[in-house]
């Protein structure tokens, strides 16, 4: 889709994810999962083989309402954006995403750069009404940054989520409409 500066200078392609990305993806998967606690996966918890993995870009890429973005440096998966709408009728005007960034290249704009390529290829979608996400509200860089790009708290559930120390986080809806 394109290629943009980072704030470091380093070089990003930002492009739908194709088969081949299969094992690229699960090895940034296994580096992030371990590293943030801000995501619902524990890195037990995460156990999908190559060909699964195949299966579950096939089901992005053979459905035109869904979008599976990656950011890729030097031959590495940087960052990965899940998007996809309802499946059934009364809710496939909505869709849901989800984006995370490898450690070593957080805070350089490659998640900014992401939800704006999602944002630009569902305004070409008039089916696309409204674009949602889930996010703990002990994440404050991540509200930030949805908050900028449009995104408004809707909702809170309250210990939605329980963290291995037993601590809670709230789980706060944010959304966007597109013809806002
Ligand atoms: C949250 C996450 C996706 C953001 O992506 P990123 O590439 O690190 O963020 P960016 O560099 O694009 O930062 C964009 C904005 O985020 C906010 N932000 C980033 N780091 C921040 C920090 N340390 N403190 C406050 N705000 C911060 C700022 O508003 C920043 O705005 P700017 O572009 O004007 O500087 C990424 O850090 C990540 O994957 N974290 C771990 C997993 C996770 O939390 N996923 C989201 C679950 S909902």
């Amino acid at each position: 889709m394109s290629t943009f500066s980072a704030k470091d200078g380093r070089q990003i392609e930002v492009r739908p994810a194709t088969i081949e990305d299969a094992e690229g993806i699960i090895s940034f998967a296994k580096i992030l999962f371990p590293s943030t606690n801000q995501v619902l996966t524990l890195p037990e918890e995460y156990k999908i083989s190559i060909e699964e993995e195949v299966l579950f870009i096939e089901s992005y890429n053979s459905n035109p309402t869904a979008l599976l973005l990656v950011a890729v440096f030097d031959n590495t998966v940087v960052s990965l954006l899940n998007f996809k709408c309802g499946e059934k009728k009364k809710i496939q005007h909505s869709g849901e995403f989800g984006i995370s960034v490898h450690p070593a290249f957080q805070g350089i704009g490659i998640g900014r750069q992401m939800i704006t390529e999602l944002l630009n290829w569902a305004k070409q979608k008039p089916q696309i009404e409204k674009i949602f996400l889930n996010v703990f509200h002990t994440n404050p860089s991540a509200i930030n940054l949805y908050k900028s790009l449009g995104f408004k708290e809707e909702g809170r559930m309250q210990k939605a989520a329980k963290q291995p120390d037993n601590t809670y986080a709230d789980m706060i809806y944010m959304s966007r409409f597109m013809n806002e």
